[in-house]
């Protein structure tokens, strides 16, 4: 697997005696070098990487990618402005920040048509909204293939029961709606996922990189190619670490295949979420009681350590069944790690719901981890939770969403407080609508 955020190296108990639990904790060490691992993977003339900010877009994390000289892909309105605030450049000559999306809600189309963003056209509809709303400049198009699957099955982002792109037989017709609209179709753009297999990855991207040669020869004005996300990050012990080396010899291939079949120079781009921020982070949880079920005529009989962190702070466990590691920090108060009982034993956390169980499967069963044995008290730490953790974190029950706190080689800064009841309540309101 990738490697765990050694856990002596932070001073989990004294932060969380400050801020409390549960709290998330980002390694800024670990966040400078994976992002500087994406850029050197990207790096020279013709290849460019993208940060998709949807995985993690504290400002923390968009001035590491910023700093590394990484790119932007946002997908919403708001994420374009908060990538604009943290230093990254407007307009499309070079198309610093993407916007990619199948929809335009809220101030997308504003924004993209106010900044000159380069908006990456996911329904043909678009081109449409996008005339209507008086944008001028070029576009790129995202393509469904017809193949593709994210890190689990349920995560579809490529093939027929996919939302994402535009249908791989309808791209004609929608460059000639760009065309009349006077769009200039500069970049194609694909994101299928990972597969859950690491070869399944590398196999997308060749089958990509065909698929895009064919439609580069009907696409004049498209001088770069984006692959997408998508680069595996290793969460199991057993998991084999994807080899980014690897990946550049594919991307310089690809730049120099498809740059001589098409004619022209194309660059090539990907835009990683998960990679550069999962394993710098961990979220840290604290264990109030621990109880068990006895096994009767509908099953076995379970242990539970119930903890203070729940699916609202990291929902990939509930969403997904996604594998997290789990590390049990004991308390001073308590016995040793050493001096006690591995157990078999359920990470639950404080949700009134069925599904607030971190330990699970993809079928959404439980599945519990063998732990020494947690006692009240104790840290229960959820490794790799950089990448759509607080980013999909939400306030559901009035909970407040977890502060985030940075360690940068022995300074510790809280980067968001804890969300409050005033914060959530802030939004209430009582105004008469005239309708
Ligand atoms: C369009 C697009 N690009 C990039 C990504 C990043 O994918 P990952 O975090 O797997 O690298 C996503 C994630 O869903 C996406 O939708």
């Amino acid at each position: 697997m990738d490697p765990l955020m050694d856990l002596t190296r932070y001073p989990l108990d004294a932060i969380a005696r400050q801020v409390g639990t549960p709290f998330f904790l980002y390694d800024a060490q670990i966040l400078r070098a994976r992002m500087a691992e994406v850029a050197r993977t990207a790096e020279g003339d013709r290849l460019h990487a993208r940060f998709a900010m949807k995985a993690n877009s504290a400002r923390f994390v968009l001035d590491a990618a910023r700093e590394a000289g990484l790119w932007i892909d946002a997908v919403s309105g708001n994420e374009v402005d908060r990538a604009l605030r943290a230093g990254f450049a407007a307009g499309h000559e070079p198309p610093v920040i993407m916007y990619t999306a199948d929809v335009f809600r809220d101030n997308a189309l504003q924004t993209v048509v106010e900044h000159g963003i380069l908006p990456n056209v996911g329904s043909p509809g678009m081109i449409r909204e996008l005339h209507d709303a008086g944008y001028a400049g070029p576009i790129a198009m995202r393509v469904n293939p017809g193949f593709g699957h994210g890190h689990v099955q349920a995560c579809d982002t490529g093939g027929p029961s996919s939302k994402h792109g535009i249908w791989i037989d309808d791209v004609d017709e929608v460059h000639e709606a760009a065309r009349q609209a006077g769009y200039p179709v500069v970049a194609l753009h694909a994101h299928v996922g990972t597969g859950p297999q690491i070869a399944e990855f590398d196999q997308n991207m060749r089958r990509l990189v065909d698929v895009f040669d064919a439609l580069l020869q009907r696409f004049p004005d498209a001088t770069s190619v984006n692959l997408g996300g998508g680069i595996p990050h290793a969460y199991r012990l057993d998991a084999q670490r994807y080899d980014l080396a690897g990946f550049r010899t594919l991307m310089l291939e690809a730049s120099s295949t498809l740059s001589e079949s098409a004619g022209r120079p194309i660059s090539l781009e990907i835009e990683p979420g998960r990679y550069p921020v999962a394993g710098m982070a961990i979220l840290v949880s604290r264990v109030t009681d621990v109880k068990e079920t006895r096994s009767n005529e509908k099953g076995p009989g379970q242990r539970f350590a119930m903890v203070d962190a729940g699916f609202n702070d990291l929902i990939r466990p509930a969403m997904y069944g996604s594998y997290h590691h789990i590390s049990v920090v004991a308390d001073s108060g308590n016995s040793p790690l050493d001096a006690r009982a591995t157990e078999r034993v359920n990470i639950a956390g404080p949700l009134c719901e069925s599904g607030d169980v971190f330990t699970r499967d993809e079928d959404e069963l439980l599945l519990p981890r063998d732990l020494p044995a947690p006692q009240p008290g104790d840290l229960v730490v959820l490794h790799d939770a950089g990448a759509y953790g607080y980013a999909m974190a939400s306030n559901y029950v009035s909970m407040g969403r977890a502060p985030q706190v940075a360690f940068d080689d022995g300074a510790v800064t809280l980067i968001s407080r804890r969300e409050t009841l005033d914060d959530v309540l802030r939004l209430e309101t009582s105004e008469a609508l005239a309708v």
